[in-house]
């Protein structure tokens, strides 16, 4: 079978003049991401890399270019999942960590736990020798300039979420050649979050998940929604009782808006290759690599094409 990788930049009300830029670089992340695969890397593999190449691009809240807290901090949340053991690795608020997403495959890999959080992590991170930077240096001028205009941390329901002032979340799905599925997600959560907030990111079932049984999931919107309905478990779900990767996508997006009024967006692959990207809000930055062709959109119902090899 052939390999998939999808990718995202976070689902929000996207302002015009960040919309090339965030088209370029879910592209490139996606790019980069299938070159794993083509090379005979794992889907585990390919959206760590995927997700560090939009951890690295200022344009999106992950890594480098994260919101900032009340207190004007970065704080970061990551997830990887490997759909052929369940095996999952996370961390929460990171300070100084420029790709959380790595440090999360390590605490996957390299202890008994499955999230680690502040201090631990970072001090864990040191530990086993993961880059650190110093925390300035993830800190863009635009993030700098919009949490002095938003000062006050507004609570993300339907319409406050949908709007320029939100900025959210980096993710990836793949499947590889043998047919395994995996997730990650990366996110510095909310502008204006509460110091030690945790979003959905992190939480297993929540900000993604992935089981060679049904396929991975990532997502991205009003953490405290996807929570209330653990939306990657609850977007699995549906696939497990037969819907197409799209329809369950849809249901569970309509369920979170209908139920706990919370916008949001998810991508999603299954392991037979079909592949989703959906969003209830304004916008959002996806692409996929399939069978030799990237596609790509940013508005609702768009879907250009390009040859993945240009
Ligand atoms: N979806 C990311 C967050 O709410 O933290």
């Amino acid at each position: 079978m052939s390999a998939v990788l999808v990718v995202h930049g976070g689902a929000w009300a996207i302002p015009d003049e960040m919309g090339p830029a965030s088209v370029d670089g879910v592209k490139a992340a996606a790019r980069h991401g299938a070159s794993v695969l083509k090379s005979g890397g794992s889907a585990l593999d390919a959206v760590e890399a995927a997700v560090r190449s939009l951890e690295d691009n200022p344009i999106f809240n992950a890594g480098h270019g994260a919101t900032l807290n009340v207190d004007g901090e970065v704080e970061l949340d990551a997830i990887i999942v490997d759909g052929r053991t369940l095996a999952s690795g996370a961390v929460s608020c990171v300070t100084n960590i420029a790709n959380p997403v790595s440090l999360a495959r390590a605490v996957m890999e390299k202890t008994s736990h499955i999230m680690l959080t502040g201090k631990g992590a970072n001090q864990f991170a040191e530990s086993i020798g993961i880059n650190t930077v110093p925390t300035d240096k993830l800190v863009t001028e635009y993030e700098k300039k919009e949490w002095e205009k938003h000062k006050k941390y507004i609570a993300g329901v339907m319409q406050e979420f949908n709007t320029k002032w939100a900025h959210d979340t980096v993710g990836a799905v793949a499947v590889d050649c043998a047919g395994n599925v995996a997730c990650a997600t990366s996110t510095g959560g909310i502008r204006n979050k509460m110091v030690g907030r945790v979003g959905d990111s992190p939480v297993i079932g929540c900000g993604g998940y992935a089981d060679n049984s049904s396929g991975a999931v990532s997502c991205t919107g009003h953490g405290e929604s996807i929570l209330k309905v653990t939306l990657a478990r609850l977007v699995l779900s549906h696939v497990e009782q037969g819907k197409s990767v799209a329809d369950a996508s849809q249901l569970s997006l309509q369920y979170m808006s209908d139920r706990v009024q919370g916008a949001g967006g998810t991508i999603v692959v299954a392991p037979s290759g079909q592949w989703a990207a959906t969003f209830t809000t304004e916008r959002m930055a996806w692409a996929a690599a399939v069978d030799g062709e990237l596609w790509f959109g940013i508005n609702p119902e768009e879907r250009l094409k390009e040859k993945l090899s240009q």
